[in-house]
């Protein structure tokens, strides 16, 4: 059965569902809201706003959509999930209610404290004073949250009492709004980190893959953090004993947890966990989205098809979805960035793409590009973004897939662009 699909979005991570989408014989029209420069050819382009809900209700009944793909998470934390299925029109994303497991901080931490899912001990505050005592008490390295979303800009992990303090005044002081109102001041969790992917339809829950993310702007970790510079799938130390551990202790007490208290979970679960040196899981945060730019390498190796996947769990019969198959390849992407980014960064450069495009590897699919910040205009290629392009290598190991990226990423010559040199570190540097 045909489907058609509407993706909101225009990242990295949004391109990544249309190839994934198009390797599908269930796919009938594909659209995306709004898309981006690289999509374009790949998907038709809808001119509306994400939180434009009215519209996107009136576009969703003239195009016959069957499933709305929601890639990230400020629209659902605002909503429209609810407003589309008041309309009859199936989406896969959470509802408001349990979009709040990314969009409050408290309310997550409350949600997994009560179900003993194992995770940093927290204590919630509005006051700078209470905050600061509990500070004091608990001693450093300690770790400052924000309530809200702050586009992965709101933790500090504060190895003074200083910049605790000093995170706790900036928050109150509204550095970020309404987002910095309410405090989460937690335990800091030594160990080694990874993004962990489920699917669930609010009842069934399935595994989506693991990836670990580099976080820093620059080669070794140095540098401001950013929304994510490079990712490797799947990651290697999640093995048997660790997915075990984090579905019984994690994701299952999870799912069950809002389906019993009447907020059933539907859509991408993204637990980011610090894994301890004996390998067990501990839940940092969750996302309600994929990641971006994990989800660049995590389906650059899906085998099964995503369109059937997507409409089970946006109708609720996920059951029907026995499990999902990755390659056993490895998968590894490099972002590359606009000089200057996270801070100010140059805009409107072209960008040649001509020799990547027309290289080996990409034409023998060992590496692919997905767009994140570009623009179509007359015909050339230009960047409108902080993180622009997410060049991703595969291969049967992950040495094979970072040669493959990395050889790609050489080939498209832009000087306005820069990339971390060692995506990957971690593990292809591990046992040397
Ligand atoms: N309790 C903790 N102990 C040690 N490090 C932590 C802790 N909590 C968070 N961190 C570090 O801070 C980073 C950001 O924290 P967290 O993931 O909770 O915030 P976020 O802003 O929601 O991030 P994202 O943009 O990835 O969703 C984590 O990736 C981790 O490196
Ligand atoms: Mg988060």
């Amino acid at each position: 059965m045909k489907r058609n699909i509407l993706i909101i979005g225009s990242g990295g991570r949004e391109h990544a569902f249309v190839k994934a989408l198009k390797r599908s014989p269930n796919l009938g029209q594909l659209y995306v809201l709004p898309g981006n420069g690289g999509m374009n050819g790949e998907a038709t382009a809808v001119d509306l706003r994400p939180n434009d809900f009215p519209a996107i209700i009136k576009f969703c009944k003239t195009a016959a959509i069957d499933v709305v793909l929601v890639g990230p998470e400020a629209p659902l934390v605002e909503g429209i999930a609810d407003e589309l299925e008041l309309e009859g029109i199936n989406v896969f994303g959470p509802s408001k209610k349990a979009s709040q497991l990314e969009g409050s901080k408290d309310f997550m931490k409350e949600v997994v404290w009560r179900y003993n899912v194992p995770t940093a001990e927290y204590k919630t505050f509005t006051d700078a004073g209470e905050a600061k005592k509990y500070i004091r008490i608990k001693g450093v390295p300690i770790v400052v949250k924000t309530d809200g979303l702050a586009a992965g800009k709101g933790v500090t992990v504060a190895m003074t009492v200083e910049e605790a303090n000093r995170a706790v005044d900036e928050a109150f002081d509204g550095k970020f709004g309404d987002a910095g109102k309410k405090l989460v001041i937690e335990e800091f969790l030594d160990g080694e980190e990874i993004s962990f992917f489920v699917i669930s339809d609010g009842k069934n829950v399935i595994e989506f893959g693991s990836a670990q993310d580099h976080k820093r702007a620059f080669d070794g970790d140095k540098g401001p953090n950013t929304g994510g510079m490079g990712t490797y799938s799947p990651a290697p130390i999640v093995n048997d004993f660790l997915r075990k551990k984090t579905f019984e202790q994690i994701i299952i007490p999870t799912i069950n947890g809002l389906a019993r208290d009447g907020i059933p979970f539907k859509g991408f679960l993204f637990a980011g966990l610090m894994v301890d040196g004996h390998g067990n899981p501990k839940l940092l945060e969750y996302n309600i989205r994929m990641g971006d730019p994990e989800t660049q390498s995590i389906l650059t190796r899906l085998e099964s098809d995503f369109v059937e996947i997507i409409y089970a769990a946006a109708t609720g019969s996920l059951s029907k979805i026995k499990d999902v198959k990755f390659s056993s390849d490895s998968a590894l992407c490099v972002v590359m960035a606009a000089k200057g980014y996270p801070e100010e960064y140059k805009k409107n450069f072209e960008i040649d793409m001509s020799e990547a495009e027309n290289s080996a590897e990409v034409k023998a699919g060992k590496a692919m590009v997905y767009h994140a910040g570009t623009a179509l205009s007359s015909g050339k290629l230009t960047s409108i973004g902080g993180r622009v392009l997410g060049v991703t290598g595969r291969g049967a190991t992950l040495k094979e897939a970072f040669d493959n990226a990395y050889s790609c990423v050489a080939k498209i010559r832009t000087p306005d662009l820069f990339f971390r040199k060692d995506i990957g570190w971690r593990e292809l540097g591990r046992g040397k």
